[in-house]
């Protein structure tokens, strides 16, 4: 029996803006049910990595593969929460509209959203703890609740395999509990690749730690609290970051 392909291959890839070298030479692999943390300084190339990932830039040489098939071309649901998502606060739609959107993908072409997309959207709302608020604008939530909106929006469209980019940014540190502990529902479940400043996050919850710097590294979890005394990460990644409060 052949073996299933792994989540994510890469193959020595190599990516740049115009003349700016971003990624060089990135190789790892990603296996099915892995949560995996992305680490790494601003300006790393962690974002490119993901957009790279979800086939919305090409790689200047080097190979992905999502499921067994060239980035851009799986067939596979791939759910995204991108980086500090910029929305309008007074775009009136409520919660579970906002988690509708995650439905798009399996409308029929007449376009109407069945019974089956409202209860997979409840489930999701359920799964981040909104259930309160489903009805509610999603302009008057806080930070760390829209932010959970938002990972539901993922979660509707049942994805293989979940992004996130930053998910705790702009969130205060008990929001970003919420969330991670939110995620730890989904362990194993989905395979998460998981951008984040947050070292501790990293260390306690994720599977394989994977340090984005224009190379890759691929570290053990329990290997960060030895390279911080080594000295080898610096700047930001030395403090947890301190949330403001979301507004
Ligand atoms: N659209 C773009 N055009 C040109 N350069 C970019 C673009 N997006 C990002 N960059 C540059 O690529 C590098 C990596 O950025 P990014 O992937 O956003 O890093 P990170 O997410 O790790 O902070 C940075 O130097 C950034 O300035
Ligand atoms: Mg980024």
């Amino acid at each position: 029996m052949s073996k299933a392909p792994s989540v994510l291959q890469l193959n020595r890839l190599h990516f740049s803006y115009e003349d700016t070298l971003v990624l060089k030479d990135i190789s790892f692999q990603i296996e099915e049910g892995e949560f995996v943390g992305i680490i790494g300084p601003n300006g790393g190339g962690k974002t490119t990595l993901l957009k790279l990932i979800l086939g919305f830039l090409r790689p200047n040489s080097g190979e992905i593969f999502v499921f067994g098939k060239e980035a851009g071309k799986s067939s596979c649901t791939i759910a995204y929460v991108p980086q500090s998502a910029r929305f309008d606060k007074q775009f009136p739609i409520s919660v579970l509209e906002l988690v509708l959107q995650g439905r798009l993908a399996h409308l029929p072409w007449y376009g109407q959203f069945s019974k089956k997309d409202t209860a997979a959207a409840l489930v999701a709302i359920e799964q981040v703890g909104l259930m309160d608020h489903r009805k509610k604008a999603f302009g008057s939530l806080s930070g760390g609740q829209a932010q959970r909106a938002l990972i539901a929006r993922a979660l509707a469209s049942h994805p293989q395999l979940l992004l996130l980019d930053e998910p705790t940014a702009s969130v205060d540190q008990e929001a970003a509990a919420e969330i991670y502990s939110i995620l730890k529902t989904l362990q194993g479940k989905i395979t998460i690749v998981m951008v984040t400043h947050h070292l501790q996050a990293a260390v306690e919850l994720v599977d394989k730690v994977i340090c984005v710097e224009q190379t890759a590294r691929v570290i053990e979890p329990r290997q960060i609290c030895e390279h911080f005394t080594l000295g080898l990460y610096h700047g930001p990644l030395l403090v947890l970051k301190k949330h403001g409060r979301a507004s």
